[in-house]
């Protein structure tokens, strides 16, 4: 993923690449603070797609028109596009997919067949639950049992109870890298070494990571990863699970159907070869050519800027939010330790009422449980309110989200 002409992080520049950051809500300029739900388009990926339906239409894999050869030759080359971002070296291992939760239940279903009676599952607490509810699902099917890592007060793993754990039993080891609640970073490198160790597999939800942080599924030892292309400039309804190619060859199809298939009689079918045997259907072909486009447009942009772009901004908030005093900030709380999501608590105003009025202002924010009940749960919370930034957001954004707290304060004063 090096980049030679990499490009800086300025947002000043970029967010003339993102046309809805032109839109006014409520009279007020749009102040994007929900990236970590989903992520604003540039114009490129907009493109890319609109221009797939123009000029390409056609489905993949099955005709011999040249407008079928082009889109195939399109999607298969979004396939090696997405496995060198994650430096993997066999595009054959990439499955394509709806997205993270899609990704994860095909893991969960197919691989989870392996499991017996008493086998274990290990998860941590501070999961989206499409990294928890998919190994529910096969545990109850397969007789195994799901247990977790617990979490600090402070938001992160507590890494004390790994040895106690992990053991003959378990069979995977299932956690995110980047938590969407906390903002936490999880060393997946130092827990899949210890995974490996007893045998098991370590599967890596990606979702936070891949927009925002250098994901290599070499370095991080792991043996899954799944991702959604949306928040990360690409679009809705595409994503991708990357398996080791050696473990997806041995892992039973998820969804029968067209293209997955060697041979159908009316008792039976073979299967085809990976990655073709986990893609039924038709895909979302349109998304998965512009997935490409946003990785291109992600891939120009100079990492280590746009880390330092984020981390300067996660600290001018946590910043502000200090001087007005009386937030509880879930996650570590040094902007160095978290990535892109800052969630937190007013003591007197619901997450509702703050998220609404903050809309009124023309800041979008998140408000709920955000998809991680057990991380609420643990820290006695039913729901937060979330700011979240990515590559366009600028100390402006952060200065119109603390004026309106301000006045979502004076308001319910
Ligand atoms: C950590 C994490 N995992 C999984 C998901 C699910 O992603 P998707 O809805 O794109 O499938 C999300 C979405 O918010 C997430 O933040």
């Amino acid at each position: 993923m090096s980049n030679l002409m990499a490009k800086p992080v300025d947002p000043a520049t970029l967010r003339a690449d993102f046309p809805i950051l032109n839109r006014r809500i409520n009279g007020r300029r749009l102040v994007y603070l929900d990236n970590t739900a989903t992520a604003q388009k540039p114009t490129e990926v907009i493109e890319a797609e609109s221009r797939y339906y123009r000029e390409t239409n056609a489905n993949v894999h099955r005709g011999i028109h040249t407008l079928s050869a082009e889109a195939t030759a399109a999607y298969e080359a979004s396939r090696a596009r997405v496995a060198r971002f994650i430096g993997a070296n066999d595009p054959r291992g990439i499955v394509f997919t709806r997205g993270t939760t899609e990704g994860l239940n095909l893991l969960a279903h197919s691989w989870g067949l392996n499991l017996e009676p008493g086998d274990e599952i290990v998860v941590t607490e501070m999961e989206h639950h499409s990294n928890l509810v998919p190994w529910f699902l096969a545990a109850e099917q397969r007789g195994a049992v799901v247990k977790h890592i617990p979490i600090t007060d402070d938001g992160r793993l507590d890494l004390s109870s790994l040895a106690s754990l992990l053991g003959p039993r378990t069979k995977i080891v299932a956690l995110t890298q980047v938590s969407n609640a906390l903002g936490t970073v999880n060393p997946v490198a130092e827990i899949a070494a210890a995974a490996h160790r007893v045998g098991a597999l370590v599967a890596v939800d990606a979702a936070q990571s891949a927009p925002h942080l250098m994901v290599d599924v070499t370095e991080l030892g792991a043996d899954a990863v799944a991702f959604s292309a949306h928040k990360m400039l690409g679009p809705t309804g595409v994503g991708a699970l990357w398996v080791r190619p050696e473990l997806l060859e041995t892992m039973a199809p998820y969804q029968g159907g067209g293209e997955m298939i060697r041979e159908v009689y009316l008792d039976r079918a073979t299967y085809a070869e990976i990655p073709a045997r986990f893609e039924a259907g038709t895909p979302n072909i349109a998304g998965v050519i512009a997935y490409q486009a946003a990785i291109d447009y992600l891939d120009r942009l100079d990492p280590a800027a746009l880390h330092r772009h984020e981390t300067m901004l996660m600290a001018y908030a946590l910043e502000r939010m200090r001087e007005m005093g009386g937030f509880r900030i879930l996650g570590p709380q040094a902007a160095e330790d978290r990535v892109g999501a800052l969630t937190f608590a007013d003591p007197e105003i619901h997450p509702h009422d703050l998220s609404t009025i903050l809309d009124s202002a023309g800041v979008a924010i998140r408000a709920g449980h955000h998809c991680a009940q057990p991380v609420h749960r643990r820290y006695g919370l039913v729901a937060t309110a979330r700011a979240s930034f990515y590559l366009y957001n600028d100390r402006d954004d952060v200065d119109a989200f603390i004026e309106a707290l301000k006045d979502a304060r004076r308001y319910f004063a």
